[in-house]
């Protein structure tokens, strides 16, 4: 039989990116990267050193060819190497997708906070995108109408008991997208949002107690049922496309239609 070519649209030919946060394939990251080359843009892929030795990146790496770096992205030295090292060209987008609570993953109850994991969380979830953008802008490294892209979650604005200190993580994620997002489009018309994702089964997520439960529900909850770690990878693609040009500044919900439900009959079955 005739095999008919998944025709894609090319929406990222003739740009570059780099894209954080591919452990193994369930990452969201790693579906986001597909789709990015499968869109025609060059990609160079990061995440931390650990993550290089233990993950499988390396298999995707080889799979797009693109390139890999290592950077721990709490290190402002290891993100402007990373800018540094794959400059020669201006980058057109960038995806953070990092996210890890030394809290949840060591069962401490919320009010039971250890403070030094607090910090190390809001570190690697949070701070490291205003270290990412500061570099970014400092180098000069994003081409004018670029887009930066960081993923979040619905915690930042409802509780979620079992996600600890990650939804303060994301409030502050969040909010660093407003406030650099005016700075970056006022110097350069870059564009910085993050996308609020459903309950996506990966190595962070499923670290979360309940997170099963957790997915039944949002799935349930939301008209269109969860969005897939694929499907953000179309809306990444939108996103850092020149077809959202005068989007910034925003927090979108990809999430099926769950943050704007007050009750679903459907959730009163399960
Ligand atoms: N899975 C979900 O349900 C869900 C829902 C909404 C948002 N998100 C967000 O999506 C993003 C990606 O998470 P995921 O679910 O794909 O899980 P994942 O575990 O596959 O990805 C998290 C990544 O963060 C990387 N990371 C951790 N510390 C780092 C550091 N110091 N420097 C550089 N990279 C570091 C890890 O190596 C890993 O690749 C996170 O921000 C997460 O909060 C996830």
């Amino acid at each position: 039989m005739l095999k008919i070519p998944v025709m894609s649209n090319q929406l990222l030919a003739n740009k570059r990116g780099i894209i954080f946060g591919a452990l193994d394939e369930q990452s969201i990251a790693w579906h986001v990267a597909e789709k990015c080359v499968s869109q025609g843009a060059k990609i160079t892929l990061t995440n931390a050193p650990v993550a290089l030795r233990m993950g499988k990146i390396m298999e995707l790496s080889e799979k797009l060819h693109a390139e890999l770096i290592g950077a721990d992205a709490t290190s402002v030295e290891d993100l402007e190497n990373l800018l540094t090292e794959i400059l020669g060209g201006k980058i057109d987008f960038i995806l953070h997708s990092i996210g890890m609570s030394l809290n949840v993953r060591k069962g401490k109850h919320y009010t039971d906070t250890n403070y030094d994991f607090m910090q190390k969380t809001f570190d690697i979830s949070a701070i490291s995108f205003h270290k990412l953008m500061q570099s970014a802008l400092k180098l000069d490294a994003i081409a004018d109408g670029g887009s930066i892209l960081a993923l979040t979650y619905i915690a930042a604005q409802r509780v979620f008991p079992d996600y600890g200190e990650m939804a303060e993580s994301k409030a502050l994620l969040e909010s660093f997208a407003r406030s650099f997002g005016y700075h970056f489009g006022t110097l350069k018309k870059v564009r910085v949002n993050t996308i609020s994702q459903s309950p996506t089964w990966t190595t962070a997520g499923s670290g979360v107690k309940g997170f099963k439960e957790f997915y039944d529900y949002a799935d349930k909850m939301s008209p269109l049922g969860n969005a897939s770690a694929d499907a953000c990878g179309d809306y990444c693609v939108a996103m850092f496309s020149d077809l959202t040009k005068m989007v910034t500044m925003q927090n979108l919900y990809h999430d099926g239609g769950f943050s704007t439900m007050g009750m679903n009959p459907a959730v009163l079955n399960i």
